[in-house]
């Protein structure tokens, strides 16, 4: 594989930034170079520096005036729900009854699973997004397409066989000792092959049996490196079925704790309706709250405490996730632009750097992944994105008295979509330009 070098600006995070003053949260470069070889930073720094230690033969990629930053990381995000998009629901309920779970049951059948998996993986690309927490459907073969396309693109990709036995379609239902034997089979056939993580996935405990649950644990005591998704406290009536179904339990994160599945790889989305007492068992397990803000506003879900979470004397670790097909945008930009949002309308505030570090370093250290992605760090995955902060006409007038690199970010926060991509960048290699 030849030697690239990028040349633009760089930006990538050390930690979280603690204010719009926080210049030492960030490494930012004017001229930057990026030196890559065999997928991974081998260097980076101001370009003339760069330059002169490259191989005489290397290539030179200039996006000047764009800005390079590690690629986006998303979270939470269905696989199966790219059609299931924009269904006009009042609830959640409603929703997974009229259509995901309708919808999910066509992955039963290999070919359209393996087409959609094309699908997914552009649009993803499109959107500058390299790394993704994905759930697939019940079915194994969801799986298996999903990881081999993944491989096929050398992506560094999490995905999980959703496990669900029960309130729902019989096409949709596995049983606990399904669920158990084609995970198991997935993470056999998967897990370490390429960049492909396997996640322990049941759906969320008003679609799992008790025995089901406990398959879960089994699961998660049997393989502890791995990641653990599912949902938690999205919705009122929700809260109150899954607390139904599980009468012994404390309140609806009691349930998961009961099972085993709290943990510092474990993915809880959305996390809306937590009591202090919810909270405490999250920070104190070291669990993560994923906010999926245009999910939550189109379902009518509520409004992610982020203050509230993670301001507490122990705070709960966050992520930041598009939850598709309940989230309407596919965009990272246009999902804290919703995040920005809910906040104001608790009287709360993020600041462009915070944001730009959630979707980047903050979501890798959610993952326990922060030596592969989220950053520019030497040795570490060259999945990069390239931003382009004029990328339409009404982007450009603003840009042109866009005075500072925070108001450049809250720029394409607020009006940025797949357009800012300029480019997208995995394990090395340019891959939106080529998608057509
Ligand atoms: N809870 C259980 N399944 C789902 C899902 O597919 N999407 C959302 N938003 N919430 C869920
Ligand atoms: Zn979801």
């Amino acid at each position: 594989m030849k030697i690239l070098l990028l040349r633009g600006r760089l930006l990538s995070f050390h930690r979280e930034p603690q204010g719009l003053d926080d210049d030492g949260s960030y490494r930012y470069i004017e001229d930057g170079g990026l030196l890559i070889e065999n997928g991974l930073i081998r260097a980076s720094g101001d370009f003339p520096d760069v330059l002169q230690a490259a191989p005489a033969d290397v290539s030179v990629v200039d996006h000047r005036p764009h800005l390079i930053m590690p690629g986006f990381i998303d979270t939470h995000i269905h696989f199966p729900q790219m059609q299931v998009v924009g269904s006009y629901a009042g609830s959640l309920l409603e929703w997974l009854n009229t259509y995901t779970f309708i919808e999910e049951q066509r992955f039963a059948e290999p070919a359209h699973s393996a087409r959609i998996a094309i699908k997914f993986f552009d649009e993803l690309i499109r959107h500058g997004t390299t790394t993704a927490v994905a759930y697939c459907s019940v079915h194994k073969v969801s799986a298996d397409m999903f990881f081999a396309e993944s491989l096929r693109r050398n992506m560094r990709m999490i995905g999980g066989k959703v496990m669900m036995d029960r309130n729902a379609p019989e096409g949709l239902r596995d049983t606990p000792q399904s669920g158990y034997d084609d995970t198991r089979q997935v993470i056999a056939d998967w897990h370490g092959k390429g960049r492909n993580h396997v996640a322990i996935s049941p759906r969320f405990a008003i679609t799992s049996t008790p025995e089901q649950m406990e398959m879960s644990g089994v699961l998660a005591r049997e393989f502890p490196d791995l990641h653990i998704q599912t949902h938690l406290s999205e919705n009122v009536d929700e809260v109150r079925y899954a607390c139904e179904l599980f009468p012994e339990a404390k309140d609806y994160t009691d349930i998961y704790m009961r099972y085993g599945l709290l943990g510092p790889k474990s993915l809880f989305g959305h996390c809306i309706h937590l009591s202090d007492r919810e909270a405490d068992a999250m920070s104190e397990s070291g669990s993560i709250a994923v906010f999926c803000p245009t999910s939550n506003l189109f379902l009518g879900s509520g409004l992610f405490g982020l203050k509230r979470l993670s301001g507490r004397e122990r705070s709960v670790r966050i992520s930041v996730a598009t939850d598709i097909g309940g989230g309407t945008s596919y965009s990272m930009l246009r999902t804290l632009d919703e995040a920005y949002k809910v906040l104001q309308l608790q009287g709360e505030r993020m600041t462009p750097f915070e944001s730009f570090y959630r979707m980047t370093l903050g979501n890798a250290l959610a993952l326990g992944l922060e030596d592969k992605i989220g950053t520019l760090e030497v040795g570490t995955d060259a999945d990069l994105v390239v931003l382009d902060g004029a990328a339409t006409p009404a982007m450009a007038l603003k840009m042109e008295v866009v005075k500072t690199l925070a108001e450049e970010l809250f720029l394409m926060q607020t009006m940025g979509d797949d357009r800012t991509i300029a480019e997208t960048y995995v394990a090395g290699r340019a891959v939106k330009s080529g998608l057509g």
